[in-house]
């Protein structure tokens, strides 16, 4: 299960809790959270996990009322270390693996690589996919600014492996040759005299060791794409009910649909809920009820806070108003609402009040 959509949403919130409340109705599940605030990794204990799933204790769970019947295993995404791993397990032998693994080029181009860190988590679920110990495997999705970057990333990634930089670069009489040629040797003899770092050096054992792997990483990449649109994978579009965030689910939807992608539904998190104030039989705005009966109790404050009511009254039928036209956008998909809650969610009772949610409505 893939938690996906735009940034700040929620993503990470749903994931964690999720896979919580299918761990609390028995299933064996691997949680994958890639940026969870610090808190929020503290209750969980993530921080002193590696990039291997590890099981959290139950007790971290018993202490707040919540009773797993399966296990909740949990890692947090290290992109570096995962595309390391890539490269140990597709290196042909162990030089070409520690030539890759120690040079220069490789460190930057691993964490800068369009893409990396999404293709990463990808990788990273179908390793867990593969060792099939998992029921339910729920994979958070990297802050990207946009939600499509998750689904690109493979196919960004297989692009630059196959793509025309890098032939250049391989071919033998290409850049390689003419990064000798007189001018550019001059230039990189001055760049390795200043800075003692021997750029040309770097460049050619990189692209030589790299050579030898294109074939078996254009092979993974693919096959990592394959498992998105497997039918046992489901994406859950999270999102806010506010207007952009919105926008950016439907066009994410629509690219699922077109990419033939499997969509389960959408999480509307953060949802305003008006105040209760109908149970006076008063149908009058919130700010005329409110200041009414709080002004004897608060005095010069009532104002303020049947100011505030009213905001949240006009905030809750924005937020409806928008997931109307989310529904009807989407032909009535598969919805679950999680309110916006006055704290953040940052420890175990802040995710047990949100599985609440999402499996009160289910
Ligand atoms: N329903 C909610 N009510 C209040 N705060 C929330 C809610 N859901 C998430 N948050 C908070 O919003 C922030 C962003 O959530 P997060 O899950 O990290 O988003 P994303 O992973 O999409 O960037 C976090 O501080 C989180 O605790
Ligand atoms: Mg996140």
């Amino acid at each position: 299960m893939v938690c996906a959509g735009a940034g700040g949403v929620g993503k990470t919130t749903m994931a964690a809790a999720l896979a919580m409340g299918a761990a609390a109705g028995g299933a064996k599940v691997a949680v994958v959270t890639i940026d969870p605030a610090r808190r929020l990794a503290e209750a969980l204990g993530l921080e002193e996990l590696g990039n291997e799933p590890r099981r959290i204790a139950p007790e971290r769970f018993a202490a707040h009322g919540v009773v797993l019947e399966g296990e909740l295993w949990a890692l947090m995404l290290d992109p570096k270390r995962t595309f390391d791993e890539l490269i140990e397990r597709l290196a042909p032998d162990a030089r070409t693996r520690d030539e890759v693994l120690s040079n220069r080029i490789y460190a930057q181009l691993s964490q800068a690589v369009a893409g990396s860190q999404e293709f990463s988590a990808i990788a990273k679920l179908y390793e867990l996919h593969a060792e099939g110990d998992f029921d339910l495997i729920v994979l958070d999705t990297p802050p990207s600014r946009n939600a499509l970057d998750f689904l690109d990333a493979p196919e960004r990634l297989t692009g630059f492996f196959q793509g025309r930089a890098l032939k250049v670069f391989l071919r033998p009489a290409g850049f390689g040759g003419r990064l000798l040629g007189r001018g550019t040797g001059v230039a990189f003899g001055v760049l390795r005299r200043v800075t003692g770092v021997d750029l040309l050096e770097d460049l050619s054992v990189f692209f030589r060791a790299l050579s030898g792997m294109i074939g078996d990483f254009v092979t993974r990449a693919d096959r990592v794409a394959a498992l998105l649109s497997d039918p046992g994978t489901t994406f859950l579009i999270v999102t806010s009910p506010r207007h952009d965030p919105v926008e950016e689910a439907i066009f994410f939807h629509r690219k699922l649909r077109e990419a033939g992608m499997p969509f389960g539904g959408l999480v509307v998190n953060r949802m305003h809920v008006a105040p209760e104030l109908e149970r006076s039989g008063d149908e009058a705005s919130g700010r005329g009820r409110c200041a009414g009966e709080l002004s004897a109790a608060l005095g010069g404050l009532a104002g303020r806070v049947a100011t505030s009511a009213a905001e949240l009254v006009a905030l809750a039928a924005r937020d409806a108003a928008n997931v109307a036209h989310l529904r009807a956008v989407l032909g009535d998909p598969p919805l679950l609402v999680v309110p916006e809650r006055q704290d953040d969610v940052h420890d175990v009772e802040g995710l047990a009040h949100v599985r609440a949610h999402l499996w009160e409505e289910a």
